[in-house]
């Protein structure tokens, strides 16, 4: 069953679609290429089914496909899925693409492995519905089975934050970034401003930031186990000069009381 909720940020559509050459560039592509068996080598999954949750245009989705997963990608945003869609039929692959939101996506013991990449975790204004979309993955696990989260953790934010920045993308659009700490360290409320061939837009959207303790807690409440931090996709330890939060958790063998 669907939930009817209030719109948050990330129901905008617009805002997946004009920053879409940011987020997803082709480097951005190349770079999920590039890390894919390290990130495989890193959760060893126990088969080769795969949910990619919050899986955008297949930048991951895809190049597992072609190592012979069989992948379900879910997102709520149909424009993302649409390029998902035309990304895996040039690349000659098979992916069965849902729209769904992820606080509502679960289908019991379907899969071996599930992965949220590239910080796609975190946005929902209550805290809550961070544990409600791990039990729905733990729900979708079978036993034994991974999730592997990449966001970009606290302790880096702290150690890399800048109020403001700007970046010039590969069309020659002006992104100007700003960032504020907000609810104690909490969340991060950004504002981005697009400047496209003299025509302004402004993006606002906020998101929690965990620290590598508290995405582990969070993970352990929900009845993963055996919870693992990395400071990136190759392995490193989660340590002062860590550039993601990499977490990896396991669906409990045999069925525990939560
Ligand atoms: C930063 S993008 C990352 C996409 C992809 N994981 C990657 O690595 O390229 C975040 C993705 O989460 C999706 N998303 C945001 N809120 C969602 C929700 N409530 N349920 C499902 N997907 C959501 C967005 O549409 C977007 O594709």
């Amino acid at each position: 069953m669907t939930t009817k909720r209030k719109l948050e940020w990330f129901d905008d559509d617009s805002f997946w679609r004009d920053l879409y050459l940011f987020m997803f560039s082709d480097q951005r592509f190349a770079e999920a290429e590039a890390q894919v068996d390290k990130a495989l080598a890193l959760v060893r999954p126990p088969g080769k089914s795969l949910l990619d949750l919050g899986c955008g245009p297949g930048r991951w989705a895809i190049p597992l496909a072609r190592r012979g997963f069989q992948v379900t990608g879910v997102d709520r945003t149909k424009y993302l899925l649409a390029k998902g869609r035309a990304n895996a039929r040039k690349a000659g692959v098979d992916i069965e693409w849902l729209r769904k939101d992820m606080r509502d996506f679960v289908r019991p013991g379907a899969f071996d492995l599930a992965i949220s990449m590239f910080t796609s975790f975190g946005y929902f204004d209550d805290d809550e519905e961070d544990l409600v979309v791990l039990r729905n993955v733990l729900d979708s696990l079978k036993p034994g089975g991974r999730f592997l989260i990449d966001v970009a953790g606290k302790e880096w934010v702290a150690r890399i934050f800048q109020p403001t920045t700007s970046t010039v993308l590969e069309d020659g659009t002006r992104l100007i970034e700003r960032h504020e700490i907000i609810d104690g360290w909490t969340r991060v409320r950004n504002e981005w401003i697009l400047i496209r061939k003299g025509k302004v837009k402004t993006f606002n959207f906020h998101h929690t930031i965990y620290s590598g303790r508290e995405l582990k807690d969070r993970m352990l409440a929900a009845g993963f186990h055996d919870v693992r931090l990395y400071g990136s996709l190759d392995g490193d330890e989660y340590g002062a000069s860590a550039q993601r939060l990499v977490a990896v958790g396991q669906k409990p063998k045999s069925a525990r009381r939560r």
